[in-house]
C-alpha cells in the first residue's frame, strides 16, 4: 500500500451517547414469548407449511410457500401474512394474465403505478423470527455482555475484544439533516409500450397501449481494447407490430415511438431481456445447490437503512432474512470491499491480480461468479451509474462481459439514448425510470428466467444512495416491492439472496456527525435463506443467528460464497479467504471474541472503539496534526496529474483521541483551502515526536466531489482541493 511520508499503520476511532429506555426490551420479549407459543402451536397445526393460505394464521414460514408461478387468485399473490397488513392491496389485482413479475413488477417503464409506492401502515407487524430465537435458546446466552447496557448504551457488538456502538439512527442531530423523499415519478405521461413476459416459453412481445408507430434499436456492446468496456452500439431502427417477439439475440434495445400523425417522436424507452440459456442443462449436480443472489445499495449504512427505509428495514425484520449487526467494513470504499466479497482479496492484492487499470486485468481475476459458472450455474452482473461503477471508474472495466448477463451495455446506451435527470449529483432517472430499475428489473428477468436451474446474479446500484443518504428513502416502498416479487416469483424456494451495502456513508453531513465514525464503517446485510437449507442445515442457521451481534466483514461473505458450492465439506476442509485466513462462512460460529484483525478489517475502518480523549490544547495534538497535513501535501506534492491541486494550511483540530494505550491516535481536523475535513489514524513515536501514517488510514469527511476534478490521480482526488 502507499506509505506517505513517514511510514506506518492504522487504527480506528469512537463515537457518539445516547440514551434510551429500556421499555421496548421488556415489550419484545413478552411479544416473544406469546409468538413462540403462537408458532410451535402454528406449526403443530399445519404441519405441512406449503398448504397455508389464509392470512389471518401467524406465520413462520409463509414467504417460501410455493405459489403456482402462472398466479392470478389473490391469495397467491398475497403470500406474506407477516407483511399483508401493512401493503395496500390496490394494484396486485389488477392484471392476472401475465407474468406474475410484470404484473407487480413493470419491467416496462415504471411511471404509472405510483400508487403503489406509498405504503400505508395500517397495523403494526407481528412475526419476527429472530426475537422468538432469543428465548427460544434459553441455554445459549447470546454473549455474556449485554447489548444495551443498564445506562442505555446499545452496542451491534459487545465484547471484551469489541464493543461496538449502536448509536441511535434517529437521533435529532441526524433527523435534522434528514429529508424524506417520496418515490420520485420519472415520467409522468402514460406508457405507449410495454413488455410481455410469457412464463411458459420464456420470451418477450413488445405491447402497444395505443395507436402508434414504433421501432427498436438493439444495444451491442461495441468499444475495442481500452474502450470494451465504455462504448455500445446500437442497430439501425427495426419497424414492429404490435406484440413484436423480441429476437432471442436481442438483450436490450431502446425502443422509438410516434402517435399520429407520425411526425414527431413521442417516447422513448430502454429494455433489457434475459433469455434462457442456450446451451443443454448439465447434468444436474448430484448434490441440491441453492441459487445465489447478491443485492446491494452502495453506501448505506445498518442505521441509515433503518431509518431512510422503514418499510424495508420492517419487512427484513419479518421474514426470514438474517442479520448480521456486526458486519464491519475492511477499507474504504466500494473497490476493496466489493473485492472482498468477489475475490476474497484485501485491497492490494487485488490490484495486483485483478489490475483493474489494464485491458483484460479484470477478465484474468477469479471472482466467485465464475467458481459458481463452472459449477454450471448461470451469472449475471449489472450496475448502474456507468461512469463511476466499481470495475468502471477510472478503471478499464472488462474486456469481455465477464458474466453470461451483463447489464452495462444497457445502461452505456440508456445513458446516452435517454434524457437523464439527476438528483444529488446522480443520474437518478434515465428516460421513464430511475436507473437504478433497470438494474433490478433485469434481476427479476434474470432470475425469473433462470428459476428452474441454479444461478448466480449480482446486482449492484449507486445513482439513489450514493451522494445523499436521505435519497434512499426514496427506493424504500419499491424496494420491497422487489423482494415480494421475488418471493412470488418463487424465487426465494432456492435461492440465498444477500441483500447489503459495501460501506456507509463516507462523507458529507451525516459522516460529520458524532455517529458518522460508526455510520461509516457499518454496511447493513441481511441474508435470506431459502426453507430446504434451514430444514437440512439446522446447525448452519443456528451459527448464522449467533452471529448476529458477532464482528464479521466482507471476508466471511467470500467465504460463505464458497461454502455454498461445497455445503457438504467439513467446515474445517473449506477455504478460506487469501486475504484474510481467520475468516470463514457465517453458516459457522464466529468467535465472540474476535478482534478487528482477526475479522481482517484495518485497524482505521474497525468500528470497534476503545478511546480517551486528548485536548486539542495539548501540544502532541497539535504536532500530530500539523505533521498530518504535511503529509498529505507530501503525498499529493508527489503524483503526476495532481499538480492543480492546493497546498493544504492546517484550520482546525476537532479532536485527537488515543485508542486504549497505544500509541495509535484519532486526529479529526479541518484544512484551509476548502474547508476539507479529514480523520485519520496515526502512529505517534514519542521519543522522535513523529507521526506516521498510511495513506489509506486517512478519511475525508465531507464531499469532495467537484472539487477535485483538476486530479487525474484517483488516489489523490480526496486530498486535492481545485
Ligand atoms: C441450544 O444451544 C445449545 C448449546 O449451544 C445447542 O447445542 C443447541 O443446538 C441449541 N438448540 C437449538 C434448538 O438451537
Ligand atoms: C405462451 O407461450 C406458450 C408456448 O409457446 C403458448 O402456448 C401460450 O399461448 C403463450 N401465452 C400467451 C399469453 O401468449
Ligand atoms: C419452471 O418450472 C415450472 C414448474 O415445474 C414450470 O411451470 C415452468 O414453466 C418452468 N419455467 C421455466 C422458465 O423453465
Ligand atoms: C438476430 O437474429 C436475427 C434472426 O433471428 C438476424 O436477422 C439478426 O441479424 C441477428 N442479429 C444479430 C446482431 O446477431
Ligand atoms: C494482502 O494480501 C496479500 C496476499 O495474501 C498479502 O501478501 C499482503 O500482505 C496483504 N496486504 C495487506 C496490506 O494486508
Ligand atoms: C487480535 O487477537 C489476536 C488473537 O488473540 C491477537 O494476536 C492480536 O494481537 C489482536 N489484535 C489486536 C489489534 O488487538
Ligand atoms: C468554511 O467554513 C466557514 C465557517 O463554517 C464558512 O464561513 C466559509 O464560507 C467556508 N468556506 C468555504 C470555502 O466553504
Amino acid at each position: 500500500m502507499t506509505t506517505i511520508k513517514y511510514q506506518l499503520i492504522p487504527t480506528d476511532d469512537e463515537l457518539p451517547r445516547e440514551e434510551k429506555p429500556l421499555k421496548w426490551i421488556v415489550k419484545i420479549c413478552f411479544l416473544s414469548v406469546v409468538l413462540l407459543i403462537l408458532a410451535l402451536y402454528n406449526r403443530s397445526l399445519s404441519g405441512n407449511l406449503l398448504d397455508k393460505t389464509t392470512p389471518s394464521e401467524v406465520s413462520m414460514d409463509t414467504s417460501t410457500v410455493k405459489t403456482p408461478l402462472v398466479s392470478s387468485s389473490l391469495s397467491n399473490i398475497l403470500y406474506d401474512t407477516s407483511t399483508l397488513s401493512t401493503i395496500k392491496v390496490t394494484k396486485i389485482t389488477k392484471r392476472s394474465t401475465l407474468s406474475a413479475a410484470t404484473e407487480t413488477n413493470n419491467w416496462n417503464t415504471g411511471s404509472t403505478d405510483i400508487p403503489t409506492e406509498e405504503i400505508t401502515e395500517t397495523q403494526p407487524e407481528v412475526s419476527t423470527e429472530r426475537n422468538i430465537i432469543h428465548v427460544a435458546n434459553e441455554s445459549t446466552p447470546e454473549t455474556p455482555y449485554a447489548l444495551e447496557t443498564e445506562s442505555g448504551v446499545k452496542y451491534f457488538v459487545n465484547s471484551p475484544q469489541c464493543q461496538m456502538r449502536y448509536p441511535d439512527p434517529f437521533a435529532s442531530n441526524i433527523l435534522k439533516i434528514y429529508k424524506k423523499h417520496s418515490y420520485i415519478v420519472c415520467d409522468k405521461s402514460r406508457d405507449m409500450i410495454t413488455v410481455n413476459f410469457n412464463e411458459t416459453d420464456s420470451t418477450y412481445r413488445l405491447h402497444m397501449l395505443e395507436k402508434c408507430e414504433c421501432c427498436y434499436k438493439q444495444i451491442l456492446r461495441a468499444g475495442v481494447s481500452t474502450m470494451a468496456d465504455h462504448q455500445y452500439k446500437l442497430r439501425p431502427c427495426v419497424k414492429f407490430q404490435q406484440d413484436f417477439l423480441v429476437p432471442t439475440n436481442v438483450t436490450a434495445m431502446i425502443t422509438y415511438c410516434r402517435r399520429p400523425p407520425y411526425k414527431k417522436l413521442s417516447q422513448t424507452n430502454a429494455f433489457s431481456f434475459v433469455h434462457p440459456r442456450k446451451e443443454p442443462p448439465r447434468a444436474p449436480n448430484p448434490d441440491k445447490m441453492p441459487s445465489v443472489l447478491l443485492w446491494g445499495i452502495d453506501s448505506i449504512s445498518r442505521m441509515t437503512l433503518e431509518m431512510t427505509m422503514p418499510q424495508m428495514f420492517k419487512y427484513l425484520s419479518a421474514q426470514h432474512w438474517f442479520e448480521l449487526e456486526g458486519y464491519n467494513k475492511m477499507g474504504d470504499n466500494t473497490f476493496p470491499n466489493l473485492m472482498a466479497v468477489l475475490t476474497g482479496f484485501n485491497k492490494t492484492f487485488a490490484k495486483a491480480q485483478c489490475r483493474p487499470d489494464k485491458v483484460g486485468g479484470l477478465d484474468a481475476c477469479p471472482l466467485i461468479w465464475k467458481d459458481f459458472k463452472a459449477r454450471g450455474y448461470t451469472t449475471a452482473f449489472a450496475e448502474d451509474w456507468s461512469g463511476y461503477s466499481t470495475f468502471d471508474y477510472l478503471s478499464k472495466g472488462f474486456f469481455r462481459p465477464p458474466t453470461d448477463v451483463y447489464g452495462r451495455p444497457l445502461i452505456l446506451a440508456a445513458e446516452k439514448e435517454l434524457k437523464m435527470t439527476h438528483e444529488s449529483g446522480l443520474p437518478y432517472c434515465l428516460g421513464r425510470k430511475p436507473s437504478a430499475e433497470y438494474i433490478y428489473d433485469l434481476g427479476l428477468q434474470f432470475t425469473m428466467v433462470n428459476r428452474n436451474s441454479t444461478f448466480f446474479g449480482m446486482f449492484w446500484t449507486n445513482t439513489f444512495s450514493h451522494n445523499d443518504f436521505s435519497m434512499s428513502s426514496a427506493m424504500d416502498a419499491r424496494m420491497v416491492k422487489y423482494m415480494r416479487t421475488l418471493d412470488k416469483n418463487g424465487i426465494m424456494d432456492n435461492t440465498i439472496i444477500v441483500f447489503f451495502s459495501d460501506h456507509g456513508s463516507r462523507f458529507g453531513p451525516l459522516r460529520k456527525l458524532d455517529s458518522g465514525f460508526v455510520e461509516e464503517r457499518l454496511p447493513f446485510i441481511f441474508i435470506r435463506v431459502p426453507l430446504w437449507i434451514r430444514e437440512k442445515y439446522p446447525q448452519f442457521l443456528h451459527n448464522l443467528k449467533l452471529n448476529r451481534n458477532r464482528l464479521t466483514s466482507p471476508y466471511d461473505i467470500h467465504a460463505t460464497l464458497r461454502h455454498l458450492l461445497e455445503l457438504n465439506t467439513p467446515p474445517e476442509q473449506l477455504p478460506r479467504p487469501e486475504g484474510c485466513p481467520t475468516c470463514h462462512s457465517v453458516f459457522l460460529e464466529v468467535d465472540w471474541s474476535r478482534n478487528c484483525s482477526q475479522a481482517g478489517i484495518e485497524e482505521h475502518w474497525c468500528a470497534c472503539e476503545k478511546f480517551s480523549t486528548l485536548s486539542t490544547m495539548d501540544a502532541r495534538a497539535k504536532i500530530m496534526s500539523t505533521q498530518l497535513v504535511e503529509a498529505i501535501n507530501g503525498f499529493v506534492a508527489g503524483k503526476e496529474g495532481a499538480e492543480g491541486c492546493q497546498q493544504l494550511k492546517l484550520d482546525e483540530i476537532s479532536s485527537v483521541k488515543q485508542r486504549g494505550d497505544t500509541n495509535l491516535y484519532k486526529i479529526h481536523i479541518s484544512a484551509q483551502p476548502g474547508n476539507a475535513t479529514f480523520e485519520a489514524t496515526v502512529q505517534w513515536d514519542e521519543s522522535a515526536q513523529r507521526i506516521s501514517i498510511r495513506v489509506p488510514s486517512i478519511s475525508r469527511l465531507d464531499t469532495y466531489f467537484g472539487l477535485s476534478e483538476c486530479s487525474s490521480v484517483k488516489e489523490t482526488k480526496k486530498f486535492c482541493i481545485c
